[in-house]
């Protein structure tokens, strides 16, 4: 992260609470973690079929204080051993962002502490600082979660140019509506991910991706799958499911590693790192390392649970904002939209 080098060591108590988890942790400059918690409400959402953000806003208002005091139990420090407290300001449910957002800043004006605003997609890349401690921009990175899908420059001085993006659907909601629509339940993607290891990807699927820019586009896709399996319910017909995962899955994966692999040709990186929940996909890690086996390049990704929603990333990505002192004050709001 930063080439600022502090005397004393750096603490920074990080926030998360954009989407259904609630997480904190505690990581030392930028690099080093000290503690986490993450309290999902993925089985209270369950039984709904996806996140209802009325719920999400409420189970985090329960479990931010708890969260936070065991991740600073956990690092064994109290509220004056942190040095600044960061939180996610977006993009994400605004309800849900607001109790995060609503808590650092009490934490921060309490202890008197400097509170650190991170865009949650910035936080995602910063896992892999915490993964490997040794990455130092430039780089490429491919941001793939389940609202946004990103492919994005990452410059020597640290700032972000974004290469291309979807123009609709992002590639997690893709695999999370497909899945549903299968009956896999909620959250979808890694069930997909499970079933597509064992079929074949014999279904034809529409174009993923734009062939003069580095864009995607995952919605046609997705409609396509959903409308195949209503059509084989209403005509009595079976489709063989794990070919259908596997066919959408590899649709997903070509786009991806497709816009990756031309950025790397064109614009000669060396290093990818890959970031968010769909980075957790077997078939997207498999075909990455492919890719950089075949250009020579070092690919990087966070352990599968920093791939998904976590605040060691937080807390790590607000290092290099705190060192340079770009701190946000009391009026600091969340914002349900925010780009990077
Ligand atoms: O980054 P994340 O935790 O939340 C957002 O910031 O959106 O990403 C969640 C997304 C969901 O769409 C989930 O289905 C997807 O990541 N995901 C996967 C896998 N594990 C999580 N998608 C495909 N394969 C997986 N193994
Ligand atoms: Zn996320």
């Amino acid at each position: 992260m930063s080439d600022l080098k502090p005397s004393q060591p750096v603490r920074i108590l990080g926030i998360e609470s954009s989407c259904d988890e609630t997480a904190a942790a505690v990581v030392e400059n930028g690099r080093r973690l000290l503690s986490e918690v993450v309290s999902t409400q993925i089985a209270r959402h369950a039984e709904f079929g996806g996140v209802v953000p009325e719920l999400a806003s409420r189970l985090h208002l329960e479990s931010i204080a708890p969260v936070v005091g065991l991740a600073l139990d956990k690092a064994g420090l109290d509220a004056d051993g942190i040095d600044a407290v960061a939180v996610t300001h977006g993009p994400g449910l605004v309800g849900a962002l607001l109790v995060g957002v609503g808590f650092a800043k009490a934490f921060a004006y309490r202890h008197g502490k400097p509170l650190v605003a991170v865009h949650h997609l910035a936080g995602h890349l910063a896992a892999n600082y915490v993964e490997h401690p040794d990455l130092k921009p430039p780089f490429l990175a491919l941001i793939v979660s389940g609202a946004h899908t990103h492919l994005v420059d990452v410059q020597m001085d640290r700032t972000y140019r974004v290469l291309g993006r979807t123009r609709d659907d992002a590639a997690g909601e893709a695999f999370d509506k497909v899945a549903r629509a299968m009956g896999l339940g909620y959250p979808g993607g890694q069930k997909l991910d499970a079933l597509a290891a064992e079929g074949e990807p014999a279904f034809a699927m529409p174009e993923t991706s734009f062939s003069d820019n580095y864009d995607f586009s995952f919605s046609g896709l997705k409609t396509a799958a959903v409308n195949r399996l209503h059509q084989a319910r209403q005509k009595g017909e079976t489709l063989h499911l794990p070919d259908l995962a596997a066919s959408v899955q590899n649709a997903i994966v070509g786009a991806l590693v497709g816009h990756t692999e031309l950025a790397i040709r064109e614009k000669g990186y060396d290093t990818l790192v890959v970031a968010g929940g769909v980075a957790a996909n077997s078939g997207l890690r498999r075909e990455l390392n492919a890719l950089a086996a075949r250009r020579g390049i070092r690919v990087l990704m966070p352990r599968l649970s920093w791939c998904t929603d976590n605040a060691v990333m937080i807390a790590a990505a607000a290092y290099d904002a705190y060192l340079k002192g770009h701190t946000a004050d009391l009026s600091l709001n969340a914002h349900a939209v925010l780009t990077m």
